[in-house]
């Protein structure tokens, strides 16, 4: 049996409102973008949403908008993917990484030891879909707004440390009966290819700014700067007589296309609907046959707190050593299954171990990779290639331990 790790999840909703994008005579940023923004926003219930060609480029959108730059430190997880550090040094600002937790997310207490009067922003991120504690990070900024330093206006007007959380994962994870998108300050969901909601490439930024911010003129401000500075998108410059525009910032270009659009406007109500609760079986499934073997650390699905997207499914083998690790994936591979591993902690990574991170200062990141293996997890798998998963990584450990 071959099992790939995360096809994609494309029905004839996917098909049909492509095709209408492609017929329709606009294909670029429109009212396909529109209506996925309008309906992340319906279903996390973030006051805006903009959606953009990544959520690499969100994280850099919103630092910048933030006034992040050289000399500034962004607190962020040892354990994440390099697109969470890469944001933070596309702006020019200094990744300061700290250790994780056994769920894998990012230690409050480590936290609370690295700010600094530098520290501008935090970047928690919900790995495989398990949501930080954010009561307790929230908590952690307001302690230390007394040795925050605004610089910019925005700075100023928070008046304090900004939360900006790396949800690319996490899209329908739950947090004390909250939805990601409105934990945080600012909330950027990842629909990249392998997501649980893709858009092929893309990403959004929820905005949930507290007073005396306006969420929807930052909203506008932040799309203009999606696009180049521009007054106008090119939908809105294309209609007759409206030819007329200005460049009044030095933006980006990162616009997410219509295109690709429909692609996430068929799946969102899908997966919250449907294909989320149809993870979450799957997560179950393997839970009840990993609980039931003394070798396997199931990763975390619900809590009293918290619900996780199910994006991953990070399980986690006792007493064993980084190469018996990868030996085992790689039996697991002769059987047909693809599995990965997420993550690499960026400090094993060359850039940034020549920028001297060193991955003995982050002793819990490397346990937790050492002995992890992700398994697929999709709507798509059905109960059979779930037993034979199961069946092979079992096969594969105990040959190994
Ligand atoms: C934790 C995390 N942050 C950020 C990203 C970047 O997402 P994108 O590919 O949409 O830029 C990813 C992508 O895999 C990720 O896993």
């Amino acid at each position: 049996m071959k099992i790939p790790f995360s096809p994609p999840y494309i029905d004839q909703n996917v098909l049909n409102e492509v095709e209408d994008s492609l017929k329709s005579g606009w294909i670029t940023t429109g009212p396909k973008v529109k209506k996925l923004e309008a309906l992340v926003s319906n279903y996390t219930m973030a006051p805006e949403v903009l959606c953009v060609n990544s959520a690499t480029s969100g994280l850099m959108l919103a630092l910048t908008w933030f006034g992040v730059k050289k000399g500034d430190e962004v607190i962020i997880p040892a354990y994440t993917y390099a697109a969470t550090a890469l944001a933070v040094m596309h702006v020019g600002a200094t990744p300061v990484m700290v250790d994780v937790e056994a769920d894998f997310n990012i230690s409050i207490f480590a936290i609370q030891k690295a700010i600094t009067s530098r520290t501008k922003v935090i970047i928690p991120v919900d790995i495989a879909g398990w949501p930080c504690d954010y009561l307790l990070i929230n908590q952690l900024i307001q302690q230390h707004k007394e040795q925050f330093v605004p610089e910019s206006e925005n700075q100023k007007k928070l008046g304090r440390i900004l939360c900006l959380s790396d949800a690319a994962h996490s899209i329908g994870a739950q947090y004390k009966s909250k939805p990601t998108g409105i934990l945080t300050d600012i909330t950027v969901f990842s629909f990249h290819a392998v997501k649980n909601v893709t858009t092929a490439e893309g990403g959004a930024i929820c905005l949930n700014l507290p007073t005396p911010f306006n969420n929807t003129d930052e909203y506008h401000f932040l799309r203009c700067n999606s696009l180049n500075g521009q007054t106008k998108d090119a939908f809105t410059k294309s209609k007759a007589g409206s030819w007329k525009y200005d460049i009044i910032y030095q933006g980006f270009k990162i616009n997410m296309p219509d295109v690709l659009a429909a692609i996430g406007v068929a799946q969102v109500p899908r997966y919250f609907e449907t294909t989320l609760k149809e993870r979450k079986q799957i997560h179950s499934n393997y839970n009840d046959y990993f609980s039931k073997v003394n070798w396997a650390i199931a990763p975390p699905f619900e809590d009293k707190n918290s619900k996780s997207s199910c994006h991953l499914y990070a399980l986690r083998i006792k007493d064993i050593t980084e190469s018996q690790r990868d030996e085992i994936i790689e039996l697991i591979a002769n059987e047909g299954v693809a599995v990965n591993v997420h993550f690499q902690p960026l400090p094993l990574l060359s850039l940034f171990k020549e920028k001297g991170y060193n991955i003995v200062d982050f002793p819990i990141a490397y346990a937790n990779y050492a002995c992890e293996i992700s398994l697929p997890i999709y709507p798509q798998l059905t109960q059979k290639q779930q037993e034979y998963i199961t069946e092979t990584v079992t096969k594969a450990v105990e040959s190994i331990v």
